[in-house]
């Protein structure tokens, strides 16, 4: 690992401060729009999601509930384990509700489809899925969510929340990390 400071490790700003408010800003007005009478139970999928999750609530101009979730799939690599595990569960009760499901990005699919089912077991109202970004190229077209802020190429990016090894999240761009940051 070869962290030194974001200016020298990131490649490429893929979306900018200015691009990513505007985005996030479309989305809760659509979403506000589709839940307005429904009181949805927002769920952000901790730590990725958290700067999105904020920023999307706070433009849906709706009663919504927020609530939080933690799961670990990828440990503090750049590669998925391919395994998903819980590590904070709802505090909510979300049986007749709806539900969304808030996540940062859509990689191999395995992280959401995981909570699809986990929660959708619980019997919601219904249960929807954005998220900020989705590698499109990388999982099955079914594995899409609901919603998406931008769809993006096979790289691996950090920052609006977005980590490698629990740093970057503070960045308040998207942009792709130098491979030699994670090369062994
Ligand atoms: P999936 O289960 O393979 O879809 O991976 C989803 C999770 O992996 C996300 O919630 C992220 O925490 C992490 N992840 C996948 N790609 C990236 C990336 O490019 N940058 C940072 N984290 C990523
Ligand atoms: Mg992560």
């Amino acid at each position: 690992m070869r962290i030194t400071t974001p200016e020298n490790d990131i490649s490429q700003i893929l979306f900018t401060e200015k691009q990513i408010a505007a985005r996030v800003e479309a989305l809760g007005m659509e979403l506000a729009a589709e839940y307005k009478d429904k009181k949805p139970v927002m769920v952000c999928v901790l730590k990725g999601a958290s700067f999105f999750y904020i920023d999307l609530c706070r433009q849906m101009q709706c009663n919504i509930d927020m609530d939080f979730i933690s799961v670990s799939s990828y440990g503090a690599g750049s590669k998925s384990s391919g395994v998903v595990k819980l590590i904070k569960d709802l505090d909510t009760d979300i049986t007749g509700r709806h539900v969304v499901l808030v996540e940062d990005i859509i990689d191999s699919g395995l992280t959401l489809s995981y909570l699809k089912d986990f929660f959708g077991a619980r019997k919601p109202a219904s249960i929807r899925t954005i998220s900020f970004l989705d590698k499109v190229d990388r999982h099955p077209a079914d594995l899409k969510t609901d919603y998406c802020g931008f769809d993006i190429p096979d790289e691996f990016v950090v920052g609006y929340g977005l980590d490698y090894a629990n740093y970057y999240r503070n960045l308040p761009y998207i942009g792709i990390l130098k491979p030699e940051v994670y090369a062994d």
